[in-house]
């Protein structure tokens, strides 16, 4: 069996335009860090997060580099701004700190995918097999997991776990296929689970905006919905199998930095795109699909930023029982796979 397959979801309540609102004034920067030193916060911001939130944070990186920092930091308080499972992992990893996040509402479509409930199911029809989850799951289905995994070393988590145990891979179907695609791994089950923004980005736009631009490497996230059409792309010659990589959100950085391409094809969330301008000013890069916007990471406002520094909002709390039971998980996946995408 596989999950039941999620509806594309945008969060629910919130104005799309509410995402996009102005700074709040002039200095609010330079208040959010002064704020964030006085109650010695430390600032992460996912990749995905709006400029000006990359911008006013003290490190910017994928979820396995975050979740890294976030394990490592001297700070007492950490505020996360991401969405609401990258400040749970926070504080499953750092208990005795405060977990602060903007605003609490930013959720995540891949992770409310499948449930714990869900999860003790399927175990129940594999007894004795190794359950892999990807970061982007509650803390409870975290507490139902053996080792969890990012985008940036779900092949090595796999590879770690001895050929001739059964597998079952949670919740993303796209990163599952490749991960089981890498290794040649046939008892490995993937959940059909799927994120609405990376399966938005399918196909046919990948192989229309290639054809476009014939001398583009493309930098593909395995959540999307395009990875199978670029590995045919490459894999039939359309594309030089050497300019298609499958990256996770910092693997694409370190990736720009290293590259020698005038023009880079961008298959992830469009929020991706300031990193890797800065990183690498002189490419051309263009997102594959340029509505791949996520409104989860997107209500992290610079108001709601001000609010959360000044007023102490949102904490995280993560049950202790379950934040117990997924402890272990969560620590073995910043154990594996090199340092990258934003340490
Ligand atoms: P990364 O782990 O590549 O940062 O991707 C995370 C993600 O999908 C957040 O939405
Ligand atoms: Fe979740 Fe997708 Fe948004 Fe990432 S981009 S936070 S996987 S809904």
């Amino acid at each position: 069996m596989t999950g039941t397959l999620t509806t594309a979801s945008e969060p629910s309540g919130v104005d799309p335009g509410d995402a996009v609102d102005a700074p709040p004034g002039p200095g609010w920067a330079e208040e959010v860090r002064a704020l964030a030193r006085r109650r010695d916060a430390v600032l992460l911001a996912h990749n995905y997060q709006l400029p000006a939130i990359q911008d006013v944070a003290d490190h910017v990186g994928d979820s396995l580099a975050l979740s890294r920092i976030a394990a490592a930091s001297s700070a007492s308080t950490i505020v996360f701004c991401g969405v609401h499972f990258m400040a749970e992992t926070a504080k499953i990893l750092a208990p005795d700190k405060t977990v602060l996040i903007p605003d609490a509402r930013a959720g995540c479509s891949l992770a409310d995918s499948i449930t714990a409930e869900q999860l003790r199911g399927w175990k129940a029809e594999h007894p004795g097999a190794v359950v892999v989850s990807y970061v982007n799951t509650t803390a409870a289905v975290k507490a139902e997991t053996d080792v969890c995994c990012t985008s940036s070393n779900a092949v090595e988590v796999v590879a770690s776990i001895p050929r001739d145990r059964e597998v079952l891979f949670l919740p993303d179907q796209f990163l599952g296929a490749h991960v089981r695609r890498e290794l040649g791994r046939e008892n490995m089950h993937v959940w059909a689970g799927e994120c609405h923004v990376h399966a938005g980005i399918n196909g046919r736009q990948l192989t229309d905006q290639a054809a476009a631009h014939p001398d583009a490497e493309l930098f593909v996230h395995p959540e999307c919905g395009c990875a199978t059409s670029a590995l045919y792309l490459a894999g039939s010659g359309a594309v030089p199998a050497d300019r298609v990589k499958i990256l996770s959100t910092g693997g694409m950085v370190d990736a720009a930095r290293a590259t020698g391409a005038k023009e880079v094809l961008v298959a992830t969330e469009v929020g991706m795109l300031h990193q890797l301008r800065r990183a690498a000013p002189e490419i051309d890069f263009r997102a594959v699909n340029d509505r791949a916007s996520c409104g989860y990471m997107k209500m992290i406002t610079p108001e709601a930023l001000l609010r959360s520094v000044r007023e102490g909002t949102d904490e995280v709390h993560v049950d202790p029982d379950l934040a117990g039971r997924g402890q272990a998980a969560v620590q073995r996946m910043i154990e594996i796979g090199n340092p990258g995408g934003g340490e």
